[in-house]
């Protein structure tokens, strides 16, 4: 594996969980891979969980971690090609790129939808300008539509808990004051998609998801009937792909109560974090023993390991 900006980058996802969960228990066994390498992680938004875990999971490696976070420490940078370089942004990424690529073996980038474009979104114009021009192996930290190291982890976090082989995993909107991106649920939904899991997606209408997302899934937009049975509720906000980046509702009936947790089967509640409490979700969920969150944003070190881990084996 070179990149990995996807569950497809991965040789096998199977393996890929095991190899993570074997790190679990042994975090510093491969700690001669990374010695002298470096990992540079760029953050063009904010981070808490994936800077940090991220980071951790390098040094976990053996390796060097330098972070750049665009906005507070760098130039601002211009990311369209062809314009006239006449305003606030001195630097443009097809410099900044290829240089960052000569001071480390590794490049992590954070970019978010930037709702200006959907075309661009979807094109993910800015990570694979680091494809393409980084000459080194990149991971996304989250990008215009996925969130890939997440998904690993919630893959990883569903393994753990799971009583049955194959659980009913239900994903649903939650209400929120602002406009969110499509990455997590597109991200969580590819990923379930590789599982034989049942997976069952729950929003409001007018929130439906990219088809190449949901493939042949249909959605249950009646939240209740969606909870009936669940093992594990994964909650999330997002804004409107067809009326790209609207706010459409902010229906509080669909913030997830332990009233509705009371209509599964003793699920599990997940969440990427950060969340909202009373928005998404109740207190009385996420202080209760049913809300598995912080176990979740732990493994986002050893997702973010595992897949170090092969890519350094590949650049050795
Ligand atoms: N879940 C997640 O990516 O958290 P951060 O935005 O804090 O990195």
């Amino acid at each position: 594996m070179r990149h990995f900006t996807s569950v497809y980058d991965l040789p096998n996802l199977e393996d890929a969980v095991k190899l993570a969960r074997e790190i679990k228990q042994n975090p510093y066994g491969y700690q001669h891979l990374g010695k002298n390498k470096t990992m540079v992680l760029i953050f063009f938004d904010s981070s808490l969980r994936t800077r940090l875990s991220t980071q951790k999971a390098a040094m976990n490696l053996g390796m060097n971690v330098m972070v750049l976070n665009v906005k507070q420490d760098g130039w601002s940078l211009e990311t369209e090609l062809g314009v006239v370089m006449d305003g606030d942004k001195p630097e443009h990424l097809r410099e900044a790129i290829p240089v960052i690529g000569t001071y480390c073996d590794v490049i992590g980038v954070r970019a978010f939808a930037r709702f200006e474009s959907k075309e661009d979104d979807y094109q993910e114009k800015i990570l694979n300008q680091f494809i393409e021009f980084a000459g080194v192996p990149v991971v996304s930290m989250e990008a215009a539509t996925r969130h890939p190291l997440q998904s690993f982890a919630d893959l990883i976090t569903i393994e753990e808990f799971k009583k049955r082989p194959k659980p009913k995993v239900v994903i649903t909107w939650a209400p929120h004051p602002k406009a969110l991106p499509q990455a997590v649920p597109n991200s969580f939904i590819e990923w379930m998609r590789q599982t034989d899991y049942e997976l069952v997606v729950t929003h409001p209408e007018g929130y439906e998801l990219a088809p190449e997302f949901m493939g042949d899934l249909k959605v249950e937009y009646d939240q209740k009937k969606a909870f009936e049975g669940a093992d594990f509720i994964y909650a999330k906000n997002w804004s409107a792909y067809e009326k790209y980046g609207k706010i459409l509702s902010r229906d509080m009936d669909w913030t997830v109560t332990m009233e509705k947790m009371k209509l599964t089967n003793n699920a599990r509640f997940m969440h990427c974090l950060p969340v909202r409490r009373n928005m998404i979700v109740t207190d009385e969920v996420l202080d209760s023993d049913r809300s598995i969150v912080v176990k979740e944003a732990e493994n986002r070190v050893y997702s973010a390991q595992a897949v170090l881990k092969m890519i350094l084996e590949q650049i050795k």
